[in-house]
């Protein structure tokens, strides 16, 4: 039978969500979203207009994952790396593009039930931005759909560092370091992330094989899917058919082969690694 496809996705998303298992869909999708550089390049327009043809992207992405039943949707907008490594006119596009974004799309969040949260150290982003990013995740606040995830300013080795600070400090602020007591648990309750289950799939675009210092914890146990299509150029569709090929992987999480033992998509074993 098939299954049912959700109101709102056009003719080409309908045909790939067809082929998928509405039971088995990931919980949390992660994207690092690379390639507007190139996109322009190859068009012999400024690398500001990939950009901009990136939101296009980030409309359409965030859409069709809210559309199917997507419960969380992380997406790597600015490293801390874009802010130390470009040019200051680039960086500067990129934050009121961010400003501009936010104001157009909180209507169109709200018609979603979509709920807006960042990770990042936000503290360090000019202050009319962060003013920006405020209104918008209490504009937003009370949705109870889609939890819409923005990494700006993001660092997977900053979050780490800042997760030690915080439990530290807490620590001496609370009778001391002998009180400090550190294992999985009280790491990923500090991170930026306390809030969000781990990504079960990372999707990559561009073709680019790396993580990019993308979540370096939260992502110890997904699946990676890269895609050769530049960020310009995807959308609800090709999110569908990473789903689709995210389907396909049999997840282990360090146990054994799917022989009985190990049923696809199973409990996450702390004890396990492979
Ligand atoms: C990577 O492409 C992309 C970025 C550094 C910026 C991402 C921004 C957007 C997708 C648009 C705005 C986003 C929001 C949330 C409003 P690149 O410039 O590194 O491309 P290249 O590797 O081809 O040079």
């Amino acid at each position: 039978m098939q299954a049912t496809v959700p109101a709102g996705l056009d003719r080409k998303e309908a045909e790939v969500y067809q082929r998928l298992d509405p039971d088995r869909l990931p919980k949390h999708i992660a994207i690092i979203m690379d390639g507007n550089g190139r996109w322009a390049r190859r068009r012999h327009l400024p690398r500001i207009a990939g950009h901009r043809a990136g939101v296009a992207s980030v409309r359409s992405t965030v859409e069709t994952a809210s559309r199917i039943g997507i419960p969380a949707l992380t997406l790597y907008a600015f490293s801390e790396e874009n802010w130390k490594k470009r040019p200051r006119s680039e960086v500067d596009f990129l934050m009121g593009l961010l400003c501009r974004y936010l104001k157009a799309e909180v209507p169109t969040l709200n018609k979603n039930n979509i709920r807006l949260e960042y990770i990042g150290r936000q503290q360090e982003l000019p202050a009319v931005v962060q003013e920006k990013m405020k209104w918008a995740r209490e504009a937003t606040a009370r949705n109870s759909g889609m939890l819409l995830t923005l990494a700006l300013n993001y660092s997977a080795r900053s979050e780490l560092v800042d997760a030690f600070r915080s439990m530290v400090e807490a620590a001496a602020n609370n009778g001391g370091l002998q009180h400090l007591k550190i294992d999985e648990e009280a790491v990923a309750r500090n991170l930026y992330t306390r809030h969000l289950a781990d990504p079960d799939l990372v999707i990559r675009t561009s073709g680019e094989m790396r993580l990019s210092n993308f979540l370096l914890w939260q992502l110890a146990y997904a699946e990676i899917y890269v895609t050769p299509t530049l960020w310009p150029e995807f959308g609800g569709v090709h999110l569908l058919e990473g789903i689709a090929e995210y389907q396909k992987r049999e997840r282990r999480y360090g146990g054994l082969a799917d022989d009985g033992s190990q049923p696809h998509n199973s409990n996450h074993s702390k004890t396990d690694r492979s």
